[in-house]
């Protein structure tokens, strides 16, 4: 099945996360996506994601239709926690949207499901929508694991107040996460149509089918388009890509394009 036969009620979203790039003086990127972006964001969400250092900057910068998120919050409201960054502290400085679970941190900070759960806990505490992210490495793969660790982190990465409208799903495969390799589009649909089967056995059909699974790892102008008419793919979550303004415009015109 294809996207347009899919539930259109699920508008897609294109985010993009900077991860650790992006300098106050470098912000001509966000003008242009600001400016570029009109056309298409009354159809498609846009959403970029800098360091939190420019949250603010970034937030001023950029039209009012333009969302603007995190990449990473503390569970905890404030206290005694040097060089964290509380989800309040996020939406204070401009936020909207924080990424929660992003396989950067899982490996580089050992953060295991039930510390996402929190961080996701600490989003909708402060009122931001989070964006959990899940993905099996290359050998979990090849061993014919990828659906049942998928399955794992959706379980135990969730709480059970989620909704569409607090919570989006990202599947991100570890080994397309910028290598410039991307998954084909018949694993992503399998992919996506075994979370999506999952979501509404766990959540009810309404909130199951109501929530926005994106897809994440070397999203590309070139293969923004098949991957996006996928059923079930619902926007896309992009690293290097996000980081150019004509790239990225690209990947949201492509967006506008599948519905
Ligand atoms: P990539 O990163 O598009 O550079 O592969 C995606 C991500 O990590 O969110």
């Amino acid at each position: 099945m294809r996207r347009e036969e899919n539930n259109l009620a699920r508008k897609i979203l294109i985010a993009g996360n900077w991860k650790m790039n992006g300098l106050s003086g470098q912000l001509e990127e966000v003008r242009k996506i600001s400016e570029g972006c009109s056309a298409t964001v009354g159809e498609v969400d846009i959403l970029v994601c800098p360091p939190a250092t420019l949250l603010r900057t970034v937030r001023d910068a950029a039209h009012s239709d333009l969302l603007v998120g995190a990449q990473n919050c503390h569970a905890k409201e404030k206290g005694a926690h040097t060089g964290d960054i509380s989800a309040e502290m996020l939406r204070d400085a401009g936020a909207s949207h924080v990424i929660v679970g992003h396989s950067e941190r899982r490996a580089d900070h050992s953060e295991c499901c039930a510390t996402v759960r929190s961080k996701l806990e600490a989003a909708h505490r402060a009122g931001l929508v989070a964006i959990v992210c899940i993905g099996e490495t290359l050998e979990e793969r090849e061993a014919g694991e990828a659906l049942s660790v998928l399955e794992r982190q959706l379980e135990n990465s969730l709480h059970d107040d989620v909704t569409a409208g607090n919570t989006i799903i990202a599947y991100e495969p570890i080994w397309a996460i910028g290598t410039g390799k991307t998954a084909s589009a018949g694993d992503v649909a399998e992919v996506h149509s075994h979370l999506r089967r999952r979501l509404v056995e766990r959540f009810g059909q309404e909130i199951g089918t109501s929530l926005r699974l994106l897809y994440g790892g070397s999203v590309q102008p070139t293969n923004a388009a098949s991957l996006l008419s996928v059923a079930d793919v619902d926007g896309a979550l992009v690293g290097g890509a996000s980081l150019k303004a004509q790239d990225f415009l690209a990947i949201c015109e492509a967006a506008r394009n599948c519905r």
